[in-house]
């Protein structure tokens, strides 16, 4: 079934689209909004059957196809469910829900009804992650001990946001960006490359604060130590407030490797080798690019901030359907994921330590990372 339908047709939808056009296999069948009028310019915009409700969709959509929801954070549980029910596979924008009672009864409904569950973000299964699960996998740093990787995206509340709008003219959320918060909207873009290539974080030491944010609104900091059961340990930061930067490093003990663009499929993987110059020890500012051989998957030009194939997520799963075999981003994936998000996003200023209760094993690299 090379079939999809849309739920949510705001600001990502349109970079979804640019995406999905990459892959002329793929055919959009319904797509629906609360908001008419946007549904209206989206559909018309990109030649798109709209759906009069969200229950015609789920009435004319095939059955068994799959659905993305890309309607806001605050919305995702009840339409995930709903698409589940009907009997849809589901691809669901970040966070699968806002809560892990949530998040469970969708996982449930994903494995009694034996659907498939994922979420975004899908950037995991680009080509920079999978450079740089790979250049691990290849001993490029030698033992991996400890990473830091930053998701700082500048002081956002002064940016002229209002000025940022999607292809067709959908305005960035910048309300409710600020009230699910920059931790639940951006960590996952660092954490799912983490999760794929350690699996699962045991425990997570976490704060989170309003710096600036309102107290309607969720924290704009956040920073934690991770606890892999397989011993790795990392520094995952969020903020926006400090200066942008997207670096994530991964300390060996042999070399670090470097990559500074989280939001870019195309991001360059960098090795820096450790070396002693007569007493002094440092890392090489002349760094060696870590490059994959052969072509990975079809990449897209800037838009806003981000260099993204969006449509990566939700044509793994097609393929999996296709292929009969499971999809990289399972529900486990989503589930975890979910949860340690949240344990950041709420860590406040005194949680401590909080162990996770759910676990998800590495991802099976890309084919073509092997
Ligand atoms: N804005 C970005 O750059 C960006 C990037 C990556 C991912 N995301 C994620 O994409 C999702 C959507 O973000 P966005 O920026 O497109 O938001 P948006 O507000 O621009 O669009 C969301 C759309 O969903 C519709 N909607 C909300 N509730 C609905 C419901 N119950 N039924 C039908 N339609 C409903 C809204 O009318 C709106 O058109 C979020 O989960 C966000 O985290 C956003």
């Amino acid at each position: 079934m090379t079939t999809l339908s849309i739920i949510g047709c705001g600001f990502v939808a349109d970079l979804y689209m640019r995406s999905l056009a990459k892959y002329p296999d793929i055919k959009i069948a319904y797509v629906f909004d609360q908001d008419q009028a946007r549904k209206e310019t989206f559909c018309s915009y990109w030649g798109l059957q709209a759906a009069a409700t969200q229950c015609a969709l789920l009435a004319d959509a095939p059955k068994g196809s799959v659905i993305l929801n890309l309607t806001n954070p605050n919305a995702h549980y009840a339409i995930n469910s709903a698409c589940l029910k009907a009997g849809f596979h589901v691809y669901s924008e970040k966070p699968l829900a806002m809560n892990m009672d949530d998040a469970h009864k969708l996982y449930t409904l994903a494995m009694e009804r034996d659907l498939l569950l994922a979420c975004a973000p899908c950037s995991v299964l680009g080509e920079a992650a999978q450079t740089l699960g790979a250049a691990i996998r290849a001993g490029a740093v030698g033992t991996p001990r400890l990473i830091y990787a930053e998701l700082d995206d500048g002081f956002v509340t002064q940016a002229p946001y209002g000025k940022w709008l999607s292809e067709t003219g959908a305005p960035w959320p910048y309300k409710d960006e600020f009230k699910v918060g920059c931790t639940l909207e951006h960590a996952g873009y660092y954490l799912s490359w983490l999760i794929a290539i350690f699996g699962t974080v045991k425990t997570v030491v976490a704060a989170s604060a309003n710096v600036v944010a309102g107290e309607d609104d969720a924290p704009d900091y956040s920073s934690a130590t991770l606890f892999f059961l397989t011993g790795m340990v990392a520094r995952l930061t969020c903020s926006i407030i400090a200066p942008h930067d997207h670096q994530i490093r991964v300390i060996g003990d042999k070399a670090v490797l470097r990559l500074d663009k989280a939001w870019d499929n195309s991001a360059k993987v960098f090795i820096h080798k450790r070396v002693t110059i007569r007493r002094k020890l440092l890392e090489l500012p002349f760094a060696k690019r870590f490059k994959l051989k052969g072509a990975t998957h079809p990449k897209l030009g800037r838009w806003g901030a981000a260099s993204m194939n969006f449509a990566l997520g939700p044509v793994e799963m097609i393929s999996a359907l296709q292929e009969g075999r499971p999809c990289r981003l399972s529900a486990e994936f989503a589930l975890h994921l979910n949860e340690v998000t949240l344990a950041i996003q709420n860590a406040g200023s005194q949680s401590g330590a909080q162990d996770m209760q759910t676990q998800c094993p590495p991802i099976e690299p890309m084919p073509w990372a092997k």
